[in-house]
């Protein structure tokens, strides 16, 4: 049977540890949120991120703005964020809504105030083995995996999924940790004949329970990242019960990668209100 990877319990820890240096740093840092439209699921998120961020002494300002503002009203309010020497860190919450050019956005958060991640300054970096902010999901689960003491060097890891998001930079954080890496996708052919060669899944498809035990080689480690809201309930990407039979260890959901995902943007944003405390971002 396997271990459960406690993101949850991880998570609780690392929040605290985080609070304490953060009190002891001195520093106030500030993490900026950008909502665009009425997603209940994005409000939520952004209200879970804002609770975070008081838990940890960090202080937080929300922008709202209505589900029909203009890429260049999205891109001007983070402009301003950009400018706002108060402010460390800028999160625009995704999905933005159909009508925002979400890359444009993405590319106007200043790189040194980019805790998400995701600009293409950060990406670049993170995939050329140099990384300044890594995007929260995949971050967190290599915090995850090394709290567990799961080694990862010379073993072959099989990522399901290619988002920018999660799937890419996972698979560059795991080749930065010297696993082998294969990115699986909706094209690859006979996946399960590649998982189950794999030490290491991460499971980051958007389709629950997909991955069943007969993709899973004996004593593997699954990373569940999936999210998917069936009848009320929140399933993961990987078929709990079957799978945790065979597998050495693995996440739950919840309470695997989604805490550790929460914990990692506060450990973001603390690490940007430091560099920028040492002046400007080279
Ligand atoms: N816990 C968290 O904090 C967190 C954070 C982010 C996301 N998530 C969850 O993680 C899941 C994945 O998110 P995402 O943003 O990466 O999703 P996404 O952008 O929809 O990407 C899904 C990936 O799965 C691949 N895929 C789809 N069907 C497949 C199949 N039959 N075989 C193999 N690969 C297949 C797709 O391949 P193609 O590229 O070929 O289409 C795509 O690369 C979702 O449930 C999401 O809610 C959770």
């Amino acid at each position: 049977m396997a271990v459960i990877l406690d993101g949850k319990a991880v998570s609780e820890r690392r929040l605290e540890l985080l609070r304490e240096a953060i009190d002891e740093s001195g520093l106030s840092p500030r993490l900026a949120t950008v909502l665009v439209g009425d997603d209940p699921a994005s409000a939520l998120y952004v209200r879970m991120k804002h609770q975070a961020c008081e838990r940890v002494h960090i202080g937080s300002i929300n922008v709202t703005l209505p589900a029909d503002a203009t890429t260049a009203r999205v891109v001007e309010t983070v402009r301003r964020l950009n400018a706002d020497p108060e402010i460390n860190g800028i999160l625009v919450q995704l999905p933005l809504p159909a009508g925002v050019d979400e890359e444009a956005v993405i590319e106007a958060v200043s790189p040194a105030k980019d805790v998400d991640g995701f600009h293409p300054c950060n990406l670049g970096r993170l995939f050329s083995g140099r990384p300044r902010y890594t995007p929260c999901t995949p971050a967190g689960i290599m915090t995850l995996l090394a709290e567990y003491g799961i080694d990862l060097a010379g073993r072959r890891a099989v990522v399901v999924g290619r988002s920018i998001d999660v799937g890419r930079p996972i698979a560059a954080l795991l080749l930065n940790a010297d696993a082998t890496v294969t990115i699986c996708h909706s094209r690859t052919k006979d996946l399960a004949s590649v998982t189950r060669e794999a030490d290491i899944v991460v499971a980051a498809v958007g389709k629950p329970r997909f991955i069943t035990a007969e993709m899973i080689g004996e004593g593997a480690v699954v990373v569940d990242v999936g999210t998917n809201r069936v009848e009320g309930r929140l399933l993961g990407d990987v078929d709990f019960d079957s799978v945790r039979e065979r597998a050495a260890a693995i996440t739950p959901v919840p309470g695997g990668v989604g805490p550790m995902t929460i914990a990692t943007l506060m450990e973001n944003t603390f690490a940007a209100a430091r560099r920028q405390a040492c002046g400007p971002a080279p």
